[in-house]
């Protein structure tokens, strides 16, 4: 499967988990695809359901989308906003790239939000406490080359083509809402903030929101998968421990960089939890599991740990 990357990106953005995610996701035909933590929007996205409800707390993130849908931006538009800006950037440099900087935190325009997340440091979003956006210039005055918007804008076009043949929504709200709408046939994919990683305005997480989640979660009528991450080298995540075992937990390694030294190349066991059995090829898994554990039991034989 190609993955096609959003226009935005975020921190935690799941590209490299897509796949697994959607083998694993089961989506009724009649229901709707509901995301309470969209961010880059990256995994319903690849999803391509019919009907959609993606959320977020970050006004910004809903309303570029919601900017796409209504046609405020569009191909055409975003192609001559990033041209112009691109060129002002190669002229000034930093002074161009603060200057928007200043004007998104007091207008909030969403094509200033795509220029700010692409000609920032490391492409990401992080707000300060009043909620300004406070990522520095990621020092490439000669960002914006031909080929870079190019690339820009068949991503929003990718969006904007999705929008036209399905019904997908955009909503600023917290996670407890958008669980709560959720009925029977509709299915909940849930990626909430690591508690201490990646913290800033939008991404507070804290133990009570934890637990709030996993409340919400447990009381709901609809199938969800929350990810998350189930351990690394030092410690494992005790949420797991403490809400996630009644339900099914699959694992995957996963490596993820911090900074930009292929040396920091960490291990990360990342959970998915699911209220439900996962597709026929996991019970197969699963059965084989079994066949090989009743073998152990005559044979003395070595278990191999199911990992997905
Ligand atoms: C880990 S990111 C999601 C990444 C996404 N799955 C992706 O692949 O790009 C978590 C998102 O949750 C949002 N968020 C944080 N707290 C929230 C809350 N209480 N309710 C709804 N969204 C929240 C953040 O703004 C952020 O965009």
């Amino acid at each position: 499967m190609t993955v096609k990357v959003p226009p935005l990106k975020c921190q935690g953005i799941k590209t490299k988990l897509v796949e697994w995610i959607k083998d694993h996701a089961l989506l009724d035909e009649n229901g709707t695809w509901i995301e309470p933590f969209m961010g880059s929007g990256v995994v319903g996205f690849n999803m391509r359901p019919q009907r959609a409800v993606f959320a977020d707390v970050n006004p910004h993130i809903i309303n570029f989308y919601n900017a796409i849908k209504k046609g405020n931006i569009t191909i055409g538009i975003a192609k001559e906003f990033l041209e112009k800006q691109g060129a002002l950037l190669k002229e000034k440099g930093e002074d161009h790239y603060y200057e928007v900087r200043e004007r998104f935190n007091q207008t909030g325009n969403p094509l200033d939000m795509l220029f700010l997340n692409r000609a920032c440091f490391n492409g990401v979003m992080r707000f300060n406490k009043k909620g300004e956006f406070n990522v520095p210039f990621g020092h490439k005055p000669e960002r914006f080359a031909k080929a870079y918007i190019t690339k820009i804008a068949n991503q929003i076009k990718y969006v904007a083509d999705a929008l036209s043949q399905y019904d997908w929504n955009f909503v600023s709200q917290g996670f407890k809402t958008t669980i709560s709408s959720a009925s029977a046939n509709d299915f909940i994919y849930c990626d909430p903030p690591y508690i201490g990683r990646h913290v800033d305005y939008f991404n507070s997480w804290s133990e009570q929101s934890e637990q709030e989640l996993y409340d919400a979660l447990a009381s709901t009528h609809a199938k969800f998968m929350l990810s998350t991450w189930h351990s690394n080298q030092y410690r494992a995540n005790p949420a797991v421990d403490k809400y996630a075992t009644r339900f099914t937990i699959l694992t995957r390694e996963h490596f993820y960089h911090v900074g930009a030294s292929e040396k920091n190349r960490n291990p990360m066991l990342e959970a998915i939890i699911l209220n439900y059995n996962p597709l026929p090829q996991i019970e197969f898994q699963m059965e084989r599991q079994m066949a090989l554990f009743e073998k152990s039991q005559k044979d003395d034989y070595v278990v191999p740990v199911l990992k997905n």
